[in-house]
């Protein structure tokens, strides 16, 4: 055995026992499948480390990247592929997920691997040479379109994220097909497994917390975040536009702070109680500083120490001309060094922040009396927009309409939230 196959087989024994890998065919494919082929330019180590490797960047932006390999595993158990499937892929980068998959189906199987880069589909097809992978069709194009000619597909797998159910992949899709998606929900990312119905509907079959590289080209999403100042960044949730001077000039009047019971972690602050704010108040948005601010915070010192940067949750009232907000802040004896979870605040700033921060207060008594609910807590049913306005959400569901689509959301715990 070489190096590279023990390095493989270290990674996929962790894959197994952390749980990731539940089926011998996934596990197979990761063990069989070189992940070194598909990423020459790296060491050894690196290329068989459970991380994210960048492949691409434009302007300082990961526009490619090879997938962390524990969050492939999520997705691949998440798509449930038989030997067999037609699938098609939107997002092919490295060519490696796609190899994973032409394992899975096997020689009766197809896969379709899509990418709107062509310098990423040469290296793709490289790859796969190298690795002596077949049955795998490149294509290059804007998979925001699909791929008609290879329709119908049983398994459509996007591995990059949209904020858009797109019609083209929804028709594209056999009877009783799968869509799994990174999709892009009031601004958190959740991996969607979504089966087609008799109805003509999707419905979600599993919810995971993910975090991929956008769409490029016509799906592409604008998230109409603004700078606010001292390295800060104001994302609203819903993708509404916002008055950068109006956050910045309330983010100057900081008032009274109203303390939450337990402690909040960074997948609290994103897919849990994030998300359920942000289902439940459209004014959501969240606060996020650069990574080089975190050895002088300035103004962003109570934010939370995310990942490498900063970031938290505030909510701007209903009045979009007013100055105030509300943000979730590090409570003072918290230590910023500790990788948390740590005890926060909401802390009122401006003259309209008070009634602002009461409402997240609210969000966050809901969210903790249903029992702190997860993505994996939540189901999702999408239709496509019909020609005229869509009807109420039954109770208990919140509705998100992306450009082309319908998705109410529900908690199987509680209802997630009000519109
Ligand atoms: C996270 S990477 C995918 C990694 C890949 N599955 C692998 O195994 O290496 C996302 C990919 O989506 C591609 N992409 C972005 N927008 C696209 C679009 N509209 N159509 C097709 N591919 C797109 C990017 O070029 C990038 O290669």
């Amino acid at each position: 055995m070489g190096a590279a196959d023990r390095a493989r087989a270290r990674l996929v024994d962790g894959l197994r026992n952390s749980g990731r890998v539940r089926h011998a065919a996934v596990e197979e494919a990761f063990r069989a499948v070189p992940r070194h082929l598909f990423l020459p330019q790296v060491p050894l180590a690196r290329a068989y480390a459970d991380e994210a490797v960048a492949v691409q960047s434009v302007d300082g932006v990961t526009t490619s990247s090879a997938s962390q390999p524990s969050m492939m595993a999520i997705m691949l158990e998440q798509l449930d592929l038989r030997p067999g499937h037609r699938v098609l892929e939107i997002g092919a980068g490295t060519g490696y997920n796609a190899a994973l998959l032409a394992r899975i189906v096997g020689p009766a199987g197809r896969v379709v691997a899509v990418d709107i880069d062509p310098d990423l589909i040469r290296d793709a097809a490289r790859h796969l040479v190298d690795a002596g992978v077949r049955g795998v069709e490149l294509v290059c194009g804007d998979g925001a379109l699909g791929h008609p000619p290879g329709a119908p597909y049983d398994r459509i797998m996007l591995t990059v994220g949209s904020g858009d159910i797109r019609p083209e992949w929804i028709a594209q899709l056999a009877p009783g097909g799968r869509l799994l998606l990174p999709l892009e929900l009031r601004g958190t990312q959740l991996s969607v497994a979504l089966d087609l119905g008799r109805d003509g509907a999707l419905h979600s079959d599993s919810v995971a917390r993910c975090a991929f590289v956008r769409l490029r080209g016509v799906g592409a999403l604008h998230d109409g975040g603004a700078s606010v100042g001292d390295g800060l960044t104001v994302v609203p949730a819903d993708g509404r536009v916002i008055d950068p001077e109006l956050v910045s000039a309330a983010l100057a009047m900081p008032g009274a702070s109203r303390p939450l019971p337990r402690p909040l972690g960074a997948s609290d602050l994103w897919d849990g109680f994030g998300l359920s704010l942000a289902l439940a108040e459209r004014g959501t948005c969240r606060l996020l500083a650069a990574a080089d601010t975190a050895d002088d915070p300035g103004a962003a010192s109570e934010l939370l120490p995310v990942g490498a940067g900063r970031a938290t949750l505030a909510l701007l009232p209903d009045r979009s001309d007013h100055a105030g907000l509300a943000a979730v802040v590090l409570d003072p004896i918290a230590d910023p060094g500790a990788a948390g979870p740590w005890p926060v605040r909401v802390r009122a700033f401006g003259p309209t922040g008070g009634a602002a921060a009461d409402r997240v207060k609210a969000a966050y008594e809901a969210w903790a009396a249903a029992g702190r609910p997860t993505v994996a807590d939540l189901r999702l049913s999408v239709t496509e927009h019909p020609g005229r306005t869509p009807p109420e959400p039954p109770r208990g569901a919140v509705a998100v309409d992306t450009p082309h689509c319908r998705v109410l959301v529900r908690s199987t715990t509680t209802a997630p939230g009000r519109t």
